[in-house]
């Protein structure tokens, strides 16, 4: 039987699951009360990935006045390789307005190789190196996949 996927707004309970993954993920983890203080601004957006009713994947990003910028993403490792990343991407896609912003930011590690491979899959161009913490900045042009 086919498995059911649904993605939604974040919303204060997801919380602590978000925050477990984030700190899984990530050596530089987004606390839960950042999440959550982020979450309140009206220029962020978090969504969450389900399958069977189970958490699996998020994204949080923020909205600039020509861009949208990936704050954090990832997906739960019981749940990768089964298309869960590209689909929340391709929700992302769907609800912003890419007639008032055209591009969509990325910044990750250098280190970040399955990251950056990902990127590059879904169409992400690498676009500049930054001496930053998240040196390598990818970028995601609207116009160019529609
Ligand atoms: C990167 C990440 C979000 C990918 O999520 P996912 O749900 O596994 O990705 P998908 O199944 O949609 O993969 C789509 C394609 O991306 C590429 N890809 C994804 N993971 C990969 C890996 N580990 N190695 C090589 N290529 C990979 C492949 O081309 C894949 O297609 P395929 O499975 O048909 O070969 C996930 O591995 C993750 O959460 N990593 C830790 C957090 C992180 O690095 N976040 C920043 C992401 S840029």
């Amino acid at each position: 039987m086919s498995k059911k996927f649904f993605i939604r707004w974040m919303v204060p309970r997801d919380m602590d699951w978000v925050a477990m993954t984030e700190w899984m993920c990530f050596d530089d983890p987004i606390s839960c009360q950042d999440f959550v203080d982020m979450l309140r601004k009206r220029n962020h957006v978090g969504l969450v990935a389900l399958i069977d009713g189970e958490l699996a994947g998020y994204i949080l990003y923020e909205i600039f006045s020509d861009r949208y910028e990936i704050i954090t993403f990832a997906v739960h490792e019981d749940f990768r390789r089964q298309g869960v990343g590209t689909k929340i991407m391709e929700k992302m896609k769907v609800k912003v307005s890419p007639q008032k912003r055209r591009k969509l930011i990325f910044e990750v590690r250098d280190s970040n190789l399955r990251g950056q491979l990902f990127l590059k899959k879904i169409g992400f161009k690498a676009t500049g190196v930054t001496g930053d913490y998240y040196p390598m900045v990818y970028e995601k042009k609207f116009q160019e996949t529609g």
